[in-house]
């Protein structure tokens, strides 16, 4: 059986829009209760759509002060640089929305690096609702890179999907550009996990992740899934294109 649910849009702009909705159904619903919506976003380029798009039509339409707003992972450089994932979230969303500035947790891509994770494992502790002494999001976002990578797990450090940190320090393969990453079992304790995975270039090893073929287990995408809750893939129509042609297209 598919542990997954799996969702193709015709575009990425779709997809988007679709996970959007369900972002603000989900912090609707937690408007009456005196918990807020603990939310953990991915970098990189894919979530810029999402972002734009919560921005835009969902500005009115979501209780900002009800969610608090973490990240799956950083890269570091400091807030400016072009490549921090949370200067790219505040460009294209925080700017342009009411959310508190206290609500926002960022991980801090200019401190040291392995002091950085240290502080934010402290902060997920101390922040988050735990079960099984692991912090609890209400929801991960999670992206997949071109070698199976997910938050800042790369293939190399497929240790980290069972380590007794809640937060690490990862190096980009080829680069070498250093990372804070949350590990795989916080990101497994999560109640639900959305999988954003757009593009061509994604479909080989999308297919074989979703297949349960062999060859993924070398992926760190593969290893990560709610282990309690719901978890999902958004794809583009591009992305899902080796999926079995029975998967509809919505
Ligand atoms: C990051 C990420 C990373 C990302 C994938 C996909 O900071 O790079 O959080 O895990 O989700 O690399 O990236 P793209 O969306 O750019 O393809």
């Amino acid at each position: 059986m598919n542990p997954y649910d799996i969702l193709v849009f015709n575009t990425p702009e779709e997809a988007a829009k679709a996970i959007a909705q369900l972002i603000s159904n989900r912090i609707n619903e937690k408007q009456n209760s005196l918990s807020p919506f603990n939310l953990a976003i991915s970098g990189g380029k894919t979530p810029q759509t999402l972002f734009n798009i919560l921005a835009n039509d969902f500005a009115e339409k979501i209780p900002w002060h009800q969610l608090r707003l973490f990240w799956v992972d950083e890269r570091c450089v400091p807030p400016t640089h072009p490549e921090s994932n949370f200067g790219m979230t505040n460009e294209t969303l925080l700017k342009k929305v009411p959310l508190p500035k206290k609500n926002v947790f960022r991980m801090k891509g200019e401190a040291f690096p392995e002091e950085e994770a240290i502080r934010y494992q402290s902060l997920l502790t101390k922040e988050l609702p735990s079960k099984n002494g692991i912090p609890v999001f209400d929801l991960i976002l999670l992206g997949m890179g071109n070698d199976g990578h997910t938050a800042s797990i790369f293939p190399k450090d497929i240790n980290l999907i069972d380590s007794h940190l809640s937060v690490a320090v990862t190096q980009h393969p080829d680069t070498g550009q250093k990372r804070i990453t949350l590990t795989g079992p916080v990101l497994k304790q999560a109640d639900e996990i959305i999988f954003f995975v757009t593009g061509a270039s994604k479909a080989t090893i999308l297919k074989e992740i979703v297949l349960n073929e062999p060859s993924a287990k070398k992926y760190p995408a593969f290893h990560i899934y709610s282990a309690e809750g719901k978890t999902s893939f958004y794809l583009d129509k591009e992305a899902a294109a080796l999926l079995p042609k029975e998967l509809p297209l919505l």
